[in-house]
């Protein structure tokens, strides 16, 4: 009795610890060892009422209005966009080198390099034609256009003996090569011309 006096809020459903007092956390006996049944700190269920505020905000937000700047949600659309974009690069790029004619004189001078080392073998350095074609009068086997040209260089004429140099020369110097031809070769007086060849344009 003078136990209970001593605490007034003792209560029937619980046992409490004989030296302190306070309460015990019922039928939990280890070997004569008790926990008291203390309540939780304050800031611990505050910080406990957060987290559960919280999912229920960030459900809400996830799973209803499903807002874009949830993490997962924009990474996702961001890959989704940046694959997008990255698809259509690579025709895009490839279009993006036109075939017309350089005029400007580093690719010229870069163009004559390419065509005195590589082309001259058979088309002389003046253009005036060997094993190959004339490059100075106007008549031409597979068109005058730069289009024309760019093609056979890239492709070849294998079995009479122009080669493809699509491997051999990355298309900006391709394209340099056949400028020099249109630009600086076309209309040139070489030291030994070549009979004409293909038709007149
Ligand atoms: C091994 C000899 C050889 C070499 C090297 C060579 N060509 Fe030719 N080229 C030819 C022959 C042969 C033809 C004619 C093809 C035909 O009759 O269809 C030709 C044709 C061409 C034509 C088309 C001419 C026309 O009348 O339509 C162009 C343009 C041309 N060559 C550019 C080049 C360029 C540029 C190079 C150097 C990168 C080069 N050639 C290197 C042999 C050669």
């Amino acid at each position: 009795m003078a136990k209970e006096n001593e605490n007034q809020y003792h209560n029937e459903d619980y046992e409490y610890d004989t030296l302190t007092n306070e309460k015990l956390i019922k039928d939990h006996d280890y070997d004569g060892i008790r926990e008291l049944d203390n309540d939780l700190p304050p800031w611990w269920k505050w910080l406990f009422y957060l987290t559960i505020v919280f999912a229920v905000v960030y459900s809400i937000r996830l799973f209803v209005f499903r807002s874009d700047d949830l993490i997962q949600y924009r990474e996702y659309a961001n890959e989704m966009e940046n694959l997008e974009n990255a698809k259509p690069a690579a025709p895009e790029g490839a279009a993006a080198f036109e075939v017309v004619v350089l005029e400007d004189e580093t690719s010229l001078a870069s163009g004559k390099e390419t065509w005195d080392k590589i082309c001259a073998v058979c088309h002389l350095v003046d253009g005036g034609g060997l094993v190959g074609p004339n490059m100075t009068d106007n008549y031409w086997i597979h068109g005058n256009t730069v289009e024309d040209l760019y093609k056979i260089v890239e492709t070849g004429v294998i079995e009479k003996g122009m080669i493809p140099y699509k491997d051999q020369l990355s298309e900006q110097k391709r394209l340099e090569v056949v400028s020099y031809i249109l630009v600086e070769l076309q209309g040139s007086t070489p030291a030994t011309p070549k009979a004409p060849q293909g038709k007149e344009y």
